[in-house]
């Protein structure tokens, strides 16, 4: 069975990088991603491709080779589900705000419109594949659903979760460890349907990377590895905590664990705490999977790696406000950063909207700079949080356009995303502007202790 038609629900920080990769390394395969929100199917397309809605590097030139080619971003979901012969859900699926599992559930009613969706829509067989980072067993609602409501059409349901991070997507997507694919291998069917998607992923991966397993394990298998990456940060966050106490490094306990062949490097850089839309959101799912088959002791355990990130933001914030003399009520404080991490517009659970809002509740002015992320979005997650009016976060947090701007007359300064830029920040100008005693707070471990202290700084680094 070849694949020639690709619809893609959802263009966004998944959907819009897989599609496009996959329209570059597939040429004979038309790929059309689709999205209800018509501002971002007109920015992905933009004449000019730097407009694309997502900051992602490399990814402007894959978009500009396909784009037009093989490769469309369309609203019109309809008719390209009906074209499709295989359909890729990458909706969000954020954590349930409301009613039973409010906090932790994965709120899955985008997924169902979906699926109700296809259902109506589809005239013939579809493979349907779930892309969206999802609970355990919702290839099985999704089935019911398409089976229960569809015009007799037969689906054939997988799961290909999405290990790509954020910053290097269109690097792990060209690259990947590994690519997933669960299905119903027990079947004939269902085994064509996992075939054909191999052979989409053959083009570029080598086949001994393509993994097929039962869907279960597949969709398992995603929770579990970001519970494992997010619980590495959760424990080497712990150790900074310590690390403060002692008199350690957190840098240097973090290379000498990491260089254990057993333990590996990565995931071990200590920081103001992770966020990004997967970690807590799929870690939250496993707690509440667990709990809901009575393992209370697995919910407990996974549960803490979350409580120790809250407890690391907190921290990072309540220390601000202690070194500050114990009150930050009308200082002007910079944050260098939004987005979760660097190399991204993303900012979703980002560690920066928590310590601002801790700031804030504690009377700071704070003035925001990050080189991607726009003032907009930054209010809507100041907003998100219910804290105080959005008048009042208008009022007290500003958005500027360069660093500088924001440091300028600042009783502190602190580093909450690692962006390259600035390291090589002038920090002398950033010292002479600020009022005295100048205090830099690092949350990623980004600058070198020595020179900020020479050129006069009061700096704190998270785990020295
Ligand atoms: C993650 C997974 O890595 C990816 O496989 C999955 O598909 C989606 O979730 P992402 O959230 O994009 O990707 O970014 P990631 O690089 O994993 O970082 C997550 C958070 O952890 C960021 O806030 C980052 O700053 C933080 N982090 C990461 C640390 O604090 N220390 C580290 O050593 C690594
Ligand atoms: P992710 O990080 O999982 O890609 P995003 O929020 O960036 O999440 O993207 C999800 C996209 O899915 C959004 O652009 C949203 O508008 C789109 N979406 C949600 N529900 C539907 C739907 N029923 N039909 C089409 N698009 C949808």
């Amino acid at each position: 069975m070849k694949i020639k038609n690709i619809c893609c629900i959802g263009a966004g920080y998944v959907g819009g990088p897989t599609m496009a990769v996959i329209a570059q390394k597939c040429p004979e395969i038309n790929v059309t991603v689709v999205d209800i929100n018509d501002q971002r199917i007109a920015a992905w397309n933009d004449e000019d491709v730097e407009n694309i809605p997502i900051y992602e590097p490399g990814l402007s030139a894959v978009v500009q080779e396909a784009r037009g080619r093989n490769l469309f971003f369309s609203t019109d979901v309809d008719a390209a589900i009906d074209k499709a012969d295989m359909i890729f859900i990458s909706v969000n699926t954020p954590t349930k705000t409301y009613g039973i599992g409010k906090g932790m559930a994965a709120d899955l009613k985008f997924i169902e419109l979906c699926a109700r969706q296809i259902a109506r829509v589809s005239k013939d067989d579809k493979i349907v594949v779930e892309k969206s980072t999802l609970p355990v067993r919702t290839a099985e609602a999704l089935k019911n659903i398409l089976d229960n409501t569809g015009n007799g059409v037969n689906y054939q349901i997988l799961s290909n979760p999405e290990f790509l991070a954020e910053g290097t997507a269109v690097d792990d997507l060209m690259n990947p460890d590994r690519v997933l694919i669960g299905g119903d291998i027990e079947t004939p069917v269902g085994k064509e349907a996992v075939e054909a998607l191999v052979d989409v992923y053959a083009h570029w991966v080598p086949r001994e990377r393509l993994l097929t397993t039962n869907v279960w394990s597949s969709e398992l298998s995603k929770l579990t590895a970001n519970a494992f990456l997010a619980q590495r940060v959760s424990s080497i966050n712990a150790m900074s905590e310590l690390c403060e106490k002692t008199g350690a490094d957190v840098n240097e306990v973090s290379k000498a664990v990491g260089m254990d062949s057993r333990i590996g490097s990565k995931f071990l850089k200590s920081s103001v705490g992770f966020g990004g839309s997967c970690f807590q959101k799929d870690i939250l799912n496993l707690v509440y999977i667990s709990k809901s088959f009575g393992l209370h002791e697995v919910a407990d355990y996974w549960e803490q790696v979350i409580l120790m990130n809250d407890h690391q933001k907190r921290r990072f914030a309540a220390k601000i406000v202690q070194t500050l003399f114990n009150t930050v009520s009308g200082k002007k404080i910079a944050l260098l950063g939004w987005a979760f991490k660097k190399d991204t517009n993303d900012t979703r659970e980002s560690a920066a909207i928590y310590v601002a809002d801790y700031l804030l509740n504690e009377q700071a002015e704070i003035v925001v700079y990050d080189p991607k992320v726009s003032t907009e979005q930054i209010y809507t997650d100041l907003d998100y949080l219910n804290s105080r009016s959005s008048e009042e976060n208008r009022a007290r947090a500003k958005v500027v356009n360069t660093p500088y701007e924001a440091t300028k007359d600042s009783h502190a300064v602190a580093i909450l995303t690692e962006w390259d830029e600035f390291k090589d920040l002038d920090w002398q100008k950033v010292y002479d502007e600020m009022l005295k005693p100048a205090f830099l707070f690092d949350g990623r471990r980004l600058l070198q202790r020595e020179t900020k202290e020479a050129i006069g700084f009061e700096f704190y680094a998270i785990g020295s």
